[in-house]
């Protein structure tokens, strides 16, 4: 059993491998964005930068500067502070700058400001800008302050990315995850390629295809893995405490607020959040959600006190959102926020390979945990597991495997310790089921027929939202 773990950690670390060169490829272009709404200004630069080699790619408002920051790495930014609108504060221009460093913190920029405005430089200085210039500039000194920000901001990283891959290859946090399959290699790569990062990720497929364990793999491979990955799953909440859950409260804000309350998004902060079931968000609280997205910004209920929270979002649903937008039930714009990196789970029964080394590690587990002398499968037995569809997916074999575990007389699983029984047979002889059969068999439906969505099915069978939950839970769906 140990060899095949290795065999997917070596999956695992030819992934990392892969996404890390490319990445590298993506750093040496040696690329600077200026910002500035002058065109002779950005002509100039323009000039003057390319002929040292530089690729140069102006923008001439502090929207253009963030579109570009969104689209592509840069290796420096060199940005006036005063734009149209307000020509002298340079307030746009310190607004601009905390918007980069909400992109991308690892980004040097280099403010540019008229003579004797020293105070503004200084307080770009103090707002993360790494130098600054005075105009009209030296172009000798420009050059010097730009070369040497490359270089600093090649080296972090550089520094960055070794220690994301060291901490992928040293395991370090993260949980088990078996995918030797071929279905399974383009999601080894999004995690090796994405989870260092601060991006944020959406994770859909079908339930118990292994999302959590995904969010968690993510975290533990990202920059913030030393901080707290927090989840909040929206389906198992009534309407009325979710956003004080995701926001906090202050005391007094409603009758119950007793006290004053941190939410999951402050707790998260240097960290990740992970909002579960996301399709469940009510409505009303989605723009909620999209303006902490977009501008790192939230206020306690019941507080006007404005708050920065910098959480990385992993959010992750069973249910097809791009249908829950055309039906108006969640935001567009929130969908693009959250899915700036989508991961798709492929159901269990397109990944075949995966059943034998999954069924084996979770009969590893739970033998240890029943204390049973278990050697392994037999033969039919494993191929009886290959061959079933799996609508539960994992952690239908999962459950499957642990009852088996329990049934087992021998040193072995025999076929019929594993109790499996084919959808079809299920659906034609309800008589045969008992009541608690039934009600999984009906839940299954109802969800089958909402999309995933918990809310919608819940409604359909007469439970409560969190009734629903428990039930998901109980059986195992
Ligand atoms: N690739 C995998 N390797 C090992 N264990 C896995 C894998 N995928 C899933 N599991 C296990 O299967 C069970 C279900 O997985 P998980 O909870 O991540 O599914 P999910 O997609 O989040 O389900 P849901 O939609 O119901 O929330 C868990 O016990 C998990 O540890
Ligand atoms: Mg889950």
């Amino acid at each position: 059993m140990a060899e095949r773990y290795n065999l997917g950690d070596a999956c695992f670390e030819r992934a990392v491998h892969e996404a890390g060169s490319s990445m590298r490829a993506v750093a040496n272009a040696g690329r600077v964005l200026i910002g500035d709404d002058q065109a002779d200004v950005l002509e100039a630069l323009r000039l003057l930068l390319k002929g040292e080699g530089f690729a140069i790619e102006p923008a001439a408002s502090p929207s253009a500067v963030l579109a570009a920051l969104e689209a592509r790495e840069f290796d420096v930014i060199l940005m006036d502070l005063n734009y149209t609108r307000d020509t002298t504060s340079g307030q746009e221009g310190l607004d601009l700058l905390t918007r980069i460093q909400a992109i991308d913190s690892m980004v040097p920029v280099v403010v540019m400001t008229a003579w004797g405005s020293v105070e503004l430089a200084v307080e770009a200085m103090r707002r993360g800008a790494r130098d600054f210039i005075q105009k009209p500039w030296d172009n000798a000194r420009l050059m010097t302050i730009v070369r040497t920000q490359m270089e600093l901001s090649a080296a972090l990283r550089r520094g960055q990315r070794l220690e994301a891959e060291n901490r992928l290859l040293r395991a370090e946090g993260r949980p088990t995850m078996i995918a030797e399959s071929p279905a399974m290699q383009p999601v080894l790569q999004l995690i090796a390629r994405v989870g260092p990062s601060d991006a944020n990720v959406l994770i859909t497929g079908e339930p118990g295809t292994g999302k959590d364990v995904v969010a968690r793999t993510l975290h533990a491979v990202s920059n913030r893995a030393s901080k707290p990955m927090v989840t909040l799953n929206a389906g198992g909440l009534a309407e009325g405490v979710f956003e004080s859950e995701l926001f906090g409260h202050v005391k007094g804000a409603f009758t119950d607020a007793k006290a004053d309350r941190v939410g999951r998004f402050e707790l998260a902060d240097g960290g990740t959040l992970f909002l579960d079931e996301i399709a469940n968000v009510p409505v009303n609280l989605q723009a909620k959600l999209l303006r902490v997205l977009e501008i790192g910004e939230m206020e306690r209920v019941g507080s006007s006190k404005t708050r920065r929270v910098d959480a990385r979002v992993i959010s992750a649903t069973n249910a097809n959102l791009t249908e829950e937008v055309a039906a108006g039930r969640f935001r567009q714009d929130l969908l693009f926020r959250l899915n700036t990196i989508e991961i798709h789970l492929p159901p269990l029964r397109e990944r075949h390979e995966d059943i034998p080394l999954l069924a084996t590690h979770f009969l590893g587990t739970h033998a240890r945990r029943y204390r049973k002398a278990l050697q392994g499968f037999d033969p039919l037995a494993l191929q009886a597991l290959v061959e079933n569809p799996w609508q539960g997916n994992v952690r239908e074999l999962n459950h499957v495997v642990e009852r088996a575990v329990l049934m087992a007389q021998d040193r072995v699983v025999r076929p019929g310790d594993l109790a499996l029984r084919s959808g079809s047979q299920t659906a034609g002889r309800l008589e045969d089921m008992s009541l608690e059969e039934v009600e999984a068999f009906l839940i299954k439906k109802a969800l089958a027929r909402h999309n995933g969505n918990v809310s919608h099915a819940a409604n359909a069978l007469g439970l409560s939202r969190s009734a629903l939950y428990r039930r998901l839970q109980r059986y195992g769906l």
